[in-house]
């Protein structure tokens, strides 16, 4: 069966990164009917477009969308952050954000092996509030952060579903519940509610600022964790930082439901300081591609290339030169 994917490139690093993991699933022997789709900093700063209907409806048509990173120093910020990534993620209800990573024991830690499960559609990302006042002494801003039962609950069932499937059948829940009482009680009770459907998997919880300590020093304490928006997006970062760097950090934005199309993206951005010197990392691409393969259920397909980026690990060099030597490593395996 041909998967019909939305690919986005973007801006700054994306189309480099993307061309790779391409290359990788080709290499695969995987047929893909890509549909590219020029979004991103560029189209907004030649023409004010963000994100129009009639593509946003091309992708919703998509089996799955690949998209490289977006933005750039020249647009304000928020613009293609609200309008186009966080747009997508409303509108395909995107409610997962999944995020795998991996590194071996070093000086710091006992290794890594965890996969952050992040909501996706709530709290403060949903753009709740205003200012008042604005530019004055007398200036006030809110920020809202919303947590709908139903929300929290379809992300926890995912993350409980997840963790059974791993060998250590572990959860964590990261939240602050100390001192965001509302939004934490809610948390905290959606998970304690649902663990007797899944008895095998062992539940913990730690604050999220414990857990930054936690994630340098003992990763190893960690299999799956749930975690709000806001939470998420920061501890991945991190998690990004102490397993291999921003360049292997690969994500998934899930519509579990299959709905409509999931969205894959490397975790990093538009990078404009290494756009065009060769020198972007496109392992968190082809990863991402990984996923992406898995979701499309072409598994054997996905694993020869997580097994090729395992074998090409320490190969340096260009980001065109990383990438065709494990597509290369891809091939012969197929
Ligand atoms: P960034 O992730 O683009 O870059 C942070 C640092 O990591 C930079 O020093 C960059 O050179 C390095 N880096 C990133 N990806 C790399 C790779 N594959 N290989 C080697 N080094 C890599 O984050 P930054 O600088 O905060 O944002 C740059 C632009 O990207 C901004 O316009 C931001 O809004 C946008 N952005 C877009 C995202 C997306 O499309 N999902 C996510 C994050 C940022
Ligand atoms: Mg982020």
């Amino acid at each position: 069966m041909t998967h019909r994917v939305g690919v986005v490139p973007g801006d700054g690093i994306g189309p480099e990164v993307v061309a790779e993991a391409l290359r990788c699933v080709e290499a695969a022997g995987v047929a893909l009917d890509v549909v590219t789709h020029d979004l991103g900093a560029g189209r907004y700063l030649r023409c004010g477009e963000v994100l129009p209907d009639e593509v946003l409806a091309d992708l919703r048509a998509c089996d799955a969308i690949l998209l490289g990173a977006v933005g750039s120093p020249d647009v304000p910020a928020g613009v293609l952050e609200r309008g186009l990534l966080l747009r997508l993620r409303f509108e395909l209800d995107l409610y997962v954000n999944l995020r795998p990573f991996q590194g071996a024991p070093n000086r710091h830690n006992g290794g890594v092996d965890l996969v952050v499960v992040r909501e996706n559609t709530e709290g403060p990302y949903v753009g709740e509030g205003g200012s008042l006042r604005r530019g004055t002494p007398q200036e006030v801003a809110t920020q809202g952060s919303v947590n709908t039962r139903y929300g929290v609950e379809r992300c926890v069932h995912f993350a409980f579903d997840l963790a059974r499937r791993r060998a250590r059948r572990h959860l964590t829940l990261v939240h602050k519940t100390n001192v965001l009482t509302y939004a934490g009680d809610l948390w905290r009770r959606c998970v304690e509610e649902l663990a007797p459907g899944w008895p095998d998997v062992q539940v913990a919880y730690d604050h999220v600022d414990a857990a930054c300590i936690h994630l340098v020093e003992r990763p190893e304490r960690y299999d799956v964790i749930v975690t709000d928006n806001l939470f998420g997006d920061i501890l991945t970062d991190l998690a990004g930082a102490v397993s291999g760097g921003i360049g292997r950090a690969a994500s998934a934005n899930l519509n579990p439901d299959r709905t409509g199309p999931s969205l894959f993206e490397p975790v990093h951005g538009s990078a404009p300081d290494i756009a065009g010197t060769g020198r972007a990392d496109p392992r968190a691409a082809i990863a991402s591609a990984v996923l992406m393969l898995e979701f499309l259920g072409e598994e054997a397909a996905a694993e020869r290339i997580r097994a090729a980026l395992a074998a090409c690990e320490d190969v340096t060099g260009t980001t065109a030169e990383i990438g065709s030597r494990i597509a290369a490593t891809v091939a012969a395996k197929v």
